[in-house]
């Protein structure tokens, strides 16, 4: 959103002249639920985002205001231990976990507008706390490098909100750089940006317009499958502590030993991340058509083995798949719904849009939203342009 236009919508419930703080949302183009089991993965920043405007009080009192949703609640910060079950609860967590971490907060006015899509597996969560995370730090004149921030807002989502998400979705927000995507270990938290050069192709997400409610239920699951999968492993390789340390191959050698549920889920990660492996390589020597193919495998694997999908993922995936020029298609993100994210040529991208609205409707009843964004940039402050005084 236009600075002004933020700077006047805080001036409309709080005194001052602001700082604007602002953060993307993401979209994962291939490392699918390997985050929590420290391996590798590939997002970029995508151009919706949260502004926030913020300025200092004295009082220790949080005053947050939602201009998309037009809502507003105000809390004492010596009253902040516990969530809310409200939006803001992804502020207030990261509020604590500062707080937390030994940075004195003295209160806060804060507008906060987003446009990034919510339920729609974009990270409108991550990019909320990752944007309150900055603003409420100026408020002491505070810093903290990206990836200390990301982990702070993943934190605040795990032990605050109840969410037991991985590192990707803050760190990317925090992190990413534009025309890049970002190669991630999520074990060391070392990281490369990878060039995504828009000449060669272009990033569509189209958005099934479902969000199923056993998502967060079923993530927790699969998390608990992936530890049992490392449990029983570690009896054949005791030196393992993550299903990172698996190889294709280690994993060959051992699978029958697993239950089938958890054979599965193992499988899907193992692989997933050698898929990510490649896929840089991939973009690195410019083979789309490749990495196209990479994102169709990871795809297949989610639905058969991972079992995350749900039927209007593959509905859009699979008529993704018929549109000639449409290099390759998956889902991403958690799964249960929200997003596919596909790799098309840069001239069939208008046609790609218009056969999966008229598809997609034909097939679901629902008209889907398409978005198309280049990589962007992190996290940051916008600075201020001189404006006039009103
Ligand atoms: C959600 C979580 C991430 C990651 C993905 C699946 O977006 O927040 O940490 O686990 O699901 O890849």
């Amino acid at each position: 959103m236009d600075q002004s236009v933020i700077i006047e919508h805080f001036r409309r419930y709080f005194p001052g002249t602001p700082r604007i703080f602002t953060a993307p949302g993401r979209v994962n183009l291939i490392g699918e639920h390997t985050d929590y089991n420290d391996g590798f993965v590939l997002p970029m920043a995508i151009q919706y985002r949260v502004d926030i405007a913020v300025l200092p009080r004295t009082d220790r009192l949080l005053n947050i205001r939602s201009g998309s949703m037009d809502d507003s609640i105000s809390f004492s910060l010596d009253e902040n231990t516990r969530r809310r079950n409200h939006w803001s609860d992804y502020t207030a967590g990261v509020a604590r976990m500062l707080e937390l971490a030994g940075f004195f907060l003295p209160g806060a006015d804060l507008l906060i507008e987003s446009t990034v899509p919510v339920g729609a597996s974009l990270s409108s969560s991550a990019a909320l706390e990752v944007a309150s995370g900055l603003a409420l730090l100026s408020t002491v004149d505070g810093h903290m490098k990206p990836g200390d921030l990301a982990l702070l807002a993943q934190r605040a989502e795990n032990e605050f909100v109840g969410m037991n998400c991985g590192i990707m979705d803050q760190f990317i927000s925090a992190r990413g750089e534009k025309g890049h995507a970002l190669f991630l270990d999520c074990r060391s938290l070392d990281f490369r940006q990878v060039p995504l050069p828009s000449d060669l192709a272009s990033i569509v997400v189209c958005n099934t317009m479902v969000k199923h409610e056993l998502s967060g239920s079923e993530y927790n699951r699969r998390r608990e499958e992936c530890e049992e999968g490392v449990t029983l492993l570690q009896k054949t390789y005791p030196e393992i502590t993550a299903l990172r340390d698996v190889s294709p191959e280690k994993f060959a050698k051992s699978e029958e030993a697993l239950p089938e549920v958890i054979r599965m889920r193992c499988r899907h990660v193992v692989t997933e991340d050698q898929r990510v492996l490649n896929s840089v390589k991939a973009l690195q020597a410019g083979n789309m058509a490749r990495f196209g193919k990479l994102m169709d495998e990871s795809h297949n694997s989610l639905r058969d083995y991972y079992q995350v999908s749900s039927p209007e993922l593959d509905i859009m995936v699979e008529l993704a798949r018929k549109i000639p020029g449409c290099l390759g298609a998956r889902m991403t993100g958690g799964g249960f719904g929200g997003c596919t994210v596909n790799l098309v040529n840069v001239d069939a991208v208008s046609g790609f849009q218009n056969i999966i609205q008229d598809g997609y409707y034909r097939e679901t009843g629902l008209t889907p939203e398409i978005y198309i964004s280049a990589p962007a940039d992190g996290a940051r402050e916008i600075i201020l342009k001189p404006v006039k005084d009103r």
